[in-house]
């Protein structure tokens, strides 16, 4: 098994999930930039060293979990399933090209078996939206959702978080990522804006969502903004509903939903008490009175776990035991 990026926030994240659920596997191999050549990374109890990210050193893979930017995964991705590996990829690169699969294991865990050794893993934004709406789609249906987010630094990988916490300290950033101070501040916007206005993540959040539902008719507006915060997406979404429902109702189809952790009534889901964990947290369940049949919800999760790592890990987990139930039937 390879991390490709491993000494980012999401290979770092990789790193320590594979561990905590003790991935089976023989070796692990840890790539990244030749900035990264001398260092080494824990994995069960051992130094691991780092090496540079080449064409010979993603040969021989099982699978490979890409967390590097997608002009990265663009190059080296069908080099490595090329080569036999199951590769699955944290970036941008294929999530919306035909013929590669775009999983969240919860919502369209059938999928993975749907691919040619390339699998996308979605964006952090989408997947937290994903696990709250597809059991509302499966017992309601969805006429129209309106999300806003309120994404953390960490969201924008190391630099983000370098820029967050020089500020807080007060420091001069002599190069920084965000184009405004990001402490005190909110910026509504992630990525370039397109010529309809869209930033680059609400775009991937619209179209991302409907790939991943089998809904590419659902209407979908997203407004995305950096917020503050280290670490933890929260979203604000806005849901129409098809049928008729009561709170009540809603309330257990989420709280029975795979993946989902209702915390709803005198509390709420918050960044601080969602860090670290792979829950989906949603709560603040109200009836929106200027519409029919509408509902808000809040829902937050770690942008570095169920948003990225977790459900790589996950989509792998259950990759390994269906060849295994597969290779058992045709002994
Ligand atoms: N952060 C999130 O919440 C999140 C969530 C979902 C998906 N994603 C996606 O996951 C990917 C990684 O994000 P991140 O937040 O972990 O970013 P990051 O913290 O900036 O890490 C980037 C990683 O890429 C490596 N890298 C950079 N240039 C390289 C090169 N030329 N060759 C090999 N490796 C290179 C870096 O290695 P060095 O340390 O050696 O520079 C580092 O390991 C991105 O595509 C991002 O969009 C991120």
């Amino acid at each position: 098994v390879a991390i490709v990026g491993a000494t980012g926030l999401v290979g770092r994240t990789l790193l320590q999930v594979l561990e905590e659920r003790r991935f089976p596997l023989r070796e692990l191999r840890l790539l990244a930039s030749e900035r990264s050549r001398e260092k080494s990374l824990p994995f069960r109890g051992e130094q691991t060293a780092i090496e540079e990210l080449s064409k010979e050193r993603i040969k021989n893979l099982d699978i490979a979990f890409f967390a590097t930017d997608a002009a990265i995964s663009r190059e080296f991705v069908p080099l490595t399933a090329g080569d036999g590996a199951l590769v699955i990829d944290n970036s941008s690169a294929f999530r919306l090209e035909a013929g590669f699969p775009l999983v969240v294991p919860e919502v369209n865990g059938e999928e993975i078996f749907n691919h040619q050794r390339v699998i996308a893993n979605p964006n952090c934004s989408t997947i937290q939206l994903v696990v709250v709406l597809a059991p509302l789609q499966r017992h309601f249906g969805l006429k129209r959702v309106i999300v806003s987010t309120y994404q953390s630094v960490s969201g924008s990988g190391q630099k983000g978080l370098d820029q967050f916490f020089a500020e807080v300290k007060g420091e001069h950033v002599i190069a920084p990522f965000y184009p405004y101070p990001i402490f005190g501040n909110c910026l509504p916007q992630i990525g370039a804006f397109d010529e309809d206005g869209y930033s680059e993540e609400e775009v991937k959040i619209m179209a991302e969502t409907k790939k991943i539902l089998g809904l590419p008719e659902l209407p979908i507006t997203a407004t995305a903004v950096r917020v503050p915060v280290p670490y933890c997406h929260c979203e604000s979404a806005n849901v129409q509903l098809q049928l008729d429902f009561n709170l009540q109702e809603v309330r257990q189809v989420l709280a029975e939903a795979p993946g989902v952790v209702l915390v709803d009534g005198l509390t709420y889901p918050i960044p601080q008490q969602a860090r670290g964990r792979d829950g989906v947290f949603v709560g603040r369940l109200r009836r929106d009175p200027s519409v029919e049949r509408g509902i808000n919800l809040w829902i937050v999760a770690d942008n570095l776990r169920k948003g990225a790592a977790t459900n790589a890990v996950q989509i792998a987990e259950v990759w390994i035991q269906e060849k295994e139930r597969w290779e058992k039937l045709n002994r």
